[in-house]
């Protein structure tokens, strides 16, 4: 094997891809790949999946959709391994491994742990204040029919074995998951600290240029997300994109030269920055601050150039994702580099925390 840095990154399958998970991540992937001065592994995460339940029909569907969008939109067999989770039974053991060094209180203190615990409770989270407390008591004074199961608080330790056990150097993700890289980070450190080994190093987030990119939705505030009508998925074809993009929020139009755009107008430039041209960007800026514009062009332009970007992928996704001999031999390819790696590192902590054969 070369020495070039080990890039690795995942995606929950819990739905498909839309224009933020593009941008914000699965550009990227391909970028870095593409560079040629990574080995780069991208992965389904397909057990953390299972920490909300999901049917298990949508949940292969799902697993299927991921896979498709991830070649559709560049990634490819040949130069980066591409695999599903589950199909690495060492990520499984390490899992069960790591956790004996793992506090509990640590992953309850994580936000993202606190979330989806409420969600799972069906309460909400209070506005103000340290809630550490609070979120512990809700858990243990829970009907019992409401539960926060357990894989969802070791959702962390999964997460730092699929980066550990692959010794990854970089992992790009976005804001949300920088707490989950910390907490990996400080499991490595603690793991070469006890058994006084320097076997793990500290992996790092990886982002191409400068900040990451946050692409917002269509219903005026916040970013791209999955619901209704704030978001262009990579499938949607181009009447359903233009359908979304002229209904996208925005306000009664500017009043006076230059006056400051509000969120959701800011929002629609923001999308024009990442999928037209800087030409357009500084002729719809050029008449908003002279109150010429008409946000139906603006609007236009946007699908129309959104639509040019995904069409291509989308047309791809529809090939590919009916393909199974294909998307079959894309995974076992995978699966067998991943474990190829995985086993080596499995064996190797293994035998640091005691378990030799006789
Ligand atoms: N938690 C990540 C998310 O929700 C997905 C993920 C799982 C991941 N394991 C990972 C990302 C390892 C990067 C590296 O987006």
């Amino acid at each position: 094997m070369d020495n070039k840095k080990i890039v690795l990154s995942g995606i929950r399958p819990t739905g498909q891809l839309h224009l933020g998970n593009y941008l914000g991540a699965l550009s990227n992937f391909v970028k870095m790949q593409n560079e040629g001065k990574y080995d780069s592994y991208y992965f389904i995460a397909d057990l953390h999946a299972l920490t909300t339940n999901p049917d298990p029909k949508e949940l292969h569907t799902n697993v299927r959709h991921i896979l498709a969008e991830y070649l559709a939109a560049g990634l490819d067999p040949e130069k980066s391994t591409i695999f599903v989770q589950s199909d690495i039974p060492e990520v499984s053991e390490m899992y069960l491994l790591l956790n004996m060094h793992v506090g509990i209180g640590e992953l309850m203190r994580t936000a993202a742990f606190k979330d989806k615990a409420r969600n799972a409770l069906g309460i909400t989270a209070p506005t103000q204040g340290d809630d550490d407390e609070d979120v512990a008591k809700e858990i243990i004074g829970a009907s019992t029919n409401k539960r926060v199961n357990a894989g969802l608080l070791t959702y962390p330790t999964l997460m730092a074995v699929d980066i550990l056990i692959q010794r990854a150097d970089f992992v790009p993700v976005g804001k949300d998951q920088e707490q989950h890289l910390e907490l990996t980070r400080r499991f490595a450190r603690r793991f070469n600290s006890f058994y006084k080994v320097d076997y793990f190093n500290e992996p790092q987030n990886f982002n191409f240029g400068s900040a990451p990119v946050k692409v917002p939705g269509l219903d005026g505030s916040g970013k791209m997300g999955k619901s209704e009508g704030n978001c262009i998925y990579l499938v949607d074809d181009e009447k359903t994109i233009r359908k979304k993009v002229m209904r996208a929020v925005t306000d009664g139009g500017p009043t006076e030269p230059n006056m400051p755009m509000a969120e959701p107008v800011q929002n629609l430039f923001t999308i024009l920055k990442l999928v037209g041209t800087p030409d357009k960007v500084e002729f719809f800026t050029e008449a908003y601050n002279n109150c010429s514009i008409r946000y139906g062009d603006l609007k236009k332009e946007i699908a129309e150039d959104i639509v040019a970007m995904t069409t291509p992928i989308r047309e791809r996704i529809l090939d590919i994702e009916n393909d199974s001999a294909y998307l079959h031999r894309v995974l076992e390819m995978g699966a067998e580099r991943a474990r190829a790696r995985a086993g080596k590192t499995l064996a190797d902590v293994r035998e640091i925390m005691g378990i030799t054969k006789f």
